[in-house]
């Protein structure tokens, strides 16, 4: 299956880029990436043209790459300076550039048509600059799985209970059922679990001794960005749906990256409107995270070589597979649109009609 390339995906966080060379396989892509001495962020191909050697074998020189080979060198703009032994630049002497966005400390690279990337279509929430809320960026979550499987995870509350017991689920919401919307453009599941015991997440940060009332709402931006909008209130409150912001609120941002079909790298952070500032806070949110995570990564992968084998037959899907059934057929609708691009405008038939 081929990935959807018209879209921005995170590399990293902003401190991981510094001076260094930095290759990274986005889409099955490799590139090299680095910061030029004003600050920008630079994406090329990896892969110098003469002898196909990765550029991030070579050297930096200014804001420039010297290839480690034959010292051919390469513009931030991936176009040839320098080609050592002869005073012409072949006209073919190019490396890919891919346009890079920089934003709330999180990079991101535009994989498909250049002239396509519109930055307005990268991710972005309100919360990510408002000082009401305490931003931590978290780890990467290297996970040997397809990232259809990975981000199809993020929109499927109902795991929660059985994989996440002792951080985000219990067993009082095993049998809660699951709402789905997809019309927007985010495919949203949510539900509420009312008058119930605190999970060990919200005993521990929201200082809940009493019954709460406790929302996951799962948002599955295409194609592959997840905002998973959970917490707790006291059950005497009765909050009601809007008014989430009344109760301790957390939101886990996952950044699901393609690198190879059986490879993904799930780019997490959280944001939360309690202990602001609180750095410990933030750790203890971070090892909580880190073992609800690990515990998906182990599904996920598990799923991922029992899908290898020969199949005996389909799959079933039951009634909480809403969310992730919309999903993959948007995807679909989105690699057939971008396929249709890439034909272009029909040349001369193949075939003739005679009459
Ligand atoms: S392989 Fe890069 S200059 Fe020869
Ligand atoms: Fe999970």
């Amino acid at each position: 299956m081929p990935f959807v390339k018209n879209s921005w995906y995170v590399a990293g966080w902003s401190t991981d880029f510094e001076d260094r060379l930095v290759p990274l396989t986005i889409c099955a892509q490799n590139l090299v990436l680095f910061r030029t001495r004003a600050g920008e962020m630079v994406a090329l191909e990896d892969r110098c043209p003469h002898r196909l050697l990765p550029l991030s074998r070579g050297k930096r020189i200014g804001d420039t790459i010297q290839c480690g080979y034959h010292g051919m060198t390469f513009g931030a703009d991936g176009r040839c300076v320098r080609v050592p032994g002869q005073s012409n630049l072949p006209k073919s002497a190019y490396v890919d550039a891919y346009p890079t966005l920089e934003r709330h400390g999180i990079v991101w690279i535009w994989m498909g048509e250049p002239e396509a990337a519109d930055p307005a279509l990268c991710f972005d929430m309100p919360e990510l600059a408002d000082p009401n809320w305490h931003v931590h960026h978290g780890d990467k979550l290297h996970i040997r799985a397809n990232y259809l499987n990975v981000a199809e995870n993020l929109v499927d509350p109902a795991h929660v209970s059985f994989v996440h017991p002792t951080t985000l689920g219990n067993a009082a919401s095993e049998n809660v059922p699951v709402h789905v919307k997809t019309g927007g453009e985010a495919i949203v599941a949510w539900r509420w679990i009312r008058d119930a015991e605190p999970i060990g997440f919200f005993k521990k940060f929201g200082g809940f001794s009493g019954n709460v009332d406790r929302w996951h709402y799962y948002y599955l931006h295409l194609p592959s960005t997840a905002v998973i909008d959970f917490g707790s209130a006291d059950a005497n409150l009765a909050l009601p749906e809007e008014e989430r912001d009344k109760g301790v609120r957390i939101f886990a941002l996952h950044f699901v990256t393609p690198v190879e079909e059986g490879y993904t790298i799930d780019h997490w952070m959280h944001l939360r409107n309690t202990a602001l500032g609180d750095e410990e806070a933030s750790e203890q949110m971070d090892r909580m995270f880190r073992i609800a995570f690990d515990e998906d990564k182990a599904i996920l992968e598990a799923i991922h070589e029992e899908e290898q084998r020969p199949q005996k037959r389909k799959p079933i899907r039951i009634a909480i597979d809403k969310g992730p059934n919309v999903y993959r057929m948007r995807i679909r609708d989105m690699l057939e649109a971008e396929a249709t691009v890439d034909l272009g405008e029909p040349v001369s038939p193949v075939f003739v009609q005679h009459d």
